[in-house]
């Protein structure tokens, strides 16, 4: 089996557990507060692999117009359910087509990490142009120095998704060399993440 279908099969399988453990977790709302601060009123944003939707629906209550894109099937039917006033659709990432300069925003919270770096390199180049020029990018990264296929437990059984953990420094250069202005990094506790905002 191919890494993507492997990465969509643990997504569809910890669907259920990750809306028990993320539809009413807080834990990004701090700097969600912020992103929406650095954007006009009824900003329309881009939730990339949004999940089970509770960081859609988070924007939404913090007054955001929110499309979320996401390939488990499973976990969308939670979002779609619990997050009517958004728009999702499943859809790999690296084939969404939107209109350019069509989103205020872009989220990625812990999504661009499931792909190697000429596929976010793509995705990247994407999102510059389904930016508004003023636009703004948050990206949840974790740091690590690990590339390749990370095996979990889902009730019993074992599944395996592709991972790219990177240095800090080093997302932030792949990220800036897609011409953005600046970035500015938030204080962030949450495993190893990082929480970088990338002006366009
Ligand atoms: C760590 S989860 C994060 C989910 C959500 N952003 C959150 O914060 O709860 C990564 C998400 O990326 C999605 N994903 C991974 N690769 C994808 C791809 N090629 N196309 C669409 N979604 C993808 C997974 O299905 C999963 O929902």
């Amino acid at each position: 089996m191919n890494k993507k279908k492997e990465t969509k099969q643990f997504y569809d399988a910890i669907a259920e557990r990750s809306f028990k453990e993320w539809l009413d977790n807080q834990a990004l709302m701090p700097t969600l507060k912020k992103f929406m601060e650095n954007l006009p009123p009824d900003p329309m944003v881009l939730d990339l692999g949004c999940g089970i939707g509770g960081e859609s629906k988070r924007l939404v209550n913090l007054g955001a117009q929110v499309i979320g894109v996401d390939f488990s099937r499973n976990s969308l039917e939670y979002a779609e359910r619990y997050v009517p006033e958004a728009e999702f659709f499943c859809v790999d990432i690296l084939k969404m087509k939107f209109e350019n300069c069509y989103f205020d925003g872009i989220l990625e919270a812990g999504t661009l990490f499931h792909f190697e770096e000429d596929e976010q390199n793509k995705i990247l180049r994407n999102i510059m142009n389904i930016l508004k020029p003023e636009g703004i990018f948050l990206s949840y990264y974790p740091e690590g120095e690990f590339e390749g296929m990370q095996e979990l437990e889902v009730s019993g059984k074992k599944y395996r998704r592709y991972a790219r953990t990177m240095k800090k420094k080093d997302w932030i250069n792949q990220v800036m060399k897609h011409g953005f202005k600046r970035y500015t990094e938030y204080d962030f506790n949450v495993g190893t993440f990082t929480c970088l905002l990338f002006y366009r």
